[in-house]
């Protein structure tokens, strides 16, 4: 079976993917700041060399597939720090780790939201494409509103992953992007405890079209799948797994 990496898969939806991957077979060399193979601060460039470094070491052979999932909530502040850890740190992480995916002609999914299609400042997410960090952590910062902050670096991290999609594919690889809806994990509990959010998140878990929020199970399977040899011929997907709350707001947007 094959070697995989998965960044933030200590907790949530990212420990889901690796006891899905585990559970069929598979090597997975876990990526976070904590309770990890690989204990990196992916705020930071030098955290994401450092994680790209170890990754090269435990992997030699190279990647069968790498999952760029650590991510933090709206809640966090200063919202620059969701700025870097969403955009930046999955960005540098798979930019890093390409010529590392690209020696087994692997596959990435990255992780997004079904909240990147949402209203965000356009300036902010300009300024995350043209990956210039400062520009980018002081308009999140100026604006200082957690949702702006974390849709637009979903909307970005999207753009950026269909944007690349075609050079990864020349390249023999595939790149993907999976967009979760309101799931069940220690993020969605530290936002529906927030005295602002709470109740909008709450009313927002409540209008799931299938009627309940996600598991990071749920979350996991799409991931495995976009994984495997059976999605050999999907690349620049996005694929929404919310319980049809996409489909809801945008039914016309596809
Ligand atoms: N839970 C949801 O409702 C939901 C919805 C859509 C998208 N997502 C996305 O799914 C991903 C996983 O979220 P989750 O809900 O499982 O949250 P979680 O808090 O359970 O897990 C996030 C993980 O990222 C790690 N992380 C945070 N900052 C880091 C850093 N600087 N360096 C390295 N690792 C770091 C954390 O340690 C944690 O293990 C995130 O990208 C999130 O935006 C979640």
């Amino acid at each position: 079976m094959g070697v995989y990496a998965v960044s933030g898969g200590a907790s949530g939806i990212g420990a889901a993917i690796t006891a899905t991957l585990r559970e069929r077979g598979d090597e997975v060399i876990v990526v976070d700041i904590r309770n990890a193979d690989i204990e990196a601060d992916l705020s930071t460039a030098d955290g994401c060399t450092q994680a790209v470094v170890e990754l090269e070491v435990r992997a030699p052979d190279g990647l069968d597939g790498l999952v760029a999932c650590a991510g933090l909530g709206p809640v966090v502040r200063p919202a620059s720090l969701i700025t870097r850890v969403n955009f930046f740190g999955s960005q540098r992480l798979v930019d890093g780790a390409r010529e590392l995916v690209a020696r087994k002609r692997g596959s990435v999914v990255m992780i997004s939201s079904n909240s990147a299609p949402m209203d965000s400042d356009e300036e902010y997410v300009a300024a995350l494409l043209e990956l210039d960090e400062e520009r980018a952590c002081a308009i999140a910062d100026r604006i200082g509103d957690g949702h702006t902050a974390y849709a637009g670096s979903k909307k970005a991290i999207t753009r950026w992953m269909r944007r690349g999609a075609a050079a990864w594919a020349a390249d023999g690889m595939r790149i993907n992007a999976v967009a979760p809806g309101i799931t069940s994990t220690p993020l969605t509990d530290s936002a529906y405890a927030d005295e602002t959010l709470g109740p909008i998140m709450k009313d927002f878990g409540e209008s799931v079209p299938v009627g309940r929020l996600g598991l990071p199970a749920d979350i996991a399977g799409a991931v495995a799948f976009l994984l495997s040899e059976k999605a050999q011929f999907i690349c620049g997907s996005v694929l929404f797994v919310d319980g049809g709350h996409d489909a809801m707001l945008r039914p016309d947007e596809f």
